[in-house]
């Protein structure tokens, strides 16, 4: 998997957001929609404060984008400050011309027993929008993408899945103690993933171990990202500390 590595996580948001910036320019130029794939989480954050910028003082324009995030927590509503559609909400669409009808979302809030519907009419909208352009990922300390949790199926798509433990402990944080942290999830799939035209995945901070076995290691579903090195145009970004056990 190539890597691009920058001396720190402000300078390597800046790159993947002139890319994405890019891309929807190169688009728009050509008449035609750009379909983004987003994620949520500490690591997007300066990317999408970035995008907002480009926004603002740049003119770019998202009036011809389509967004698909990958995953949300289950049970949560939609209006939770921890939830997905909030963070995205409060990151980025709020603060640019996106059109409320292009952005996608799994829905916390979805009834139980239309959930297996619902997730093959999320893969089916993404279909009809002529499949992802740019999938943005992070990735956990278990080298989850997504929701897919180490075990996921290589051939998995959006469906509801249990959090692992650790993934609970890690995102605490955001919700008042561990027991408030839901233990289920909404995720797109590794099929899912996979299908996108171009994957950038960011990493920062203390993930050495992870990143080295996802880029280095072999291709298993123990460590879900390691499927990246089969795809045929993914970057991994990362700064210093993330690519400092790669050979
Ligand atoms: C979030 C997502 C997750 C995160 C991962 C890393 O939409 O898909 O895979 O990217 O859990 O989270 P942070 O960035 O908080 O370290």
């Amino acid at each position: 998997i190539p890597c691009e590595i920058f001396s720190n996580p402000k300078e390597g948001s800046r790159y993947v957001a002139k890319e994405i910036a890019t891309l929807i320019k190169d688009k728009q130029a050509k008449g035609e929609k750009c379909v983004l794939g987003l994620a949520t989480g500490s690591t997007p954050i300066n990317m999408y404060a970035e995008l907002v910028r480009l926004h603002k003082e740049e003119g770019l324009s998202f009036k011809n984008v389509i967004t698909f995030n990958l995953d949300e927590y289950y049970p949560l509503e939609k209006d939770a400050y921890q939830s997905y559609w909030s963070f995205m909400h409060r990151h980025l669409f709020n603060h640019i011309d996106i059109d409320p009808a292009n952005i996608h979302i799994p829905n916390g809030e979805w009834q139980k027993e239309t959930i297996k519907a619902r997730c093959q009419e999320y893969e089916q909208l993404i279909d009809n929008a002529g499949g992802i352009d740019l999938q943005v990922l992070g990735i956990g300390n278990n080298g989850h993408i997504g929701f897919n949790e180490p075990g996921s199926s290589f051939f998995s798509k959006t469906r509801l899945i249990n959090l692992d433990n650790s993934t609970r402990v890690a995102n605490a944080r955001e919700f008042q103690n561990i027991a408030k942290v839901p233990r289920l999830a909404i995720t797109m799939g590794i099929s899912t993933i996979m299908k996108s035209k171009r994957i950038i995945l960011m990493a920062w901070g203390f993930k050495a171990a992870i990143i080295a076995k996802s880029v280095e290691g072999d291709v298993t579903e123990q460590v879900p990202a390691s499927i990246l090195q089969q795809h045929n145009n993914c970057t991994f970004v990362l700064d210093e500390n993330t690519s400092a056990e790669l050979t």
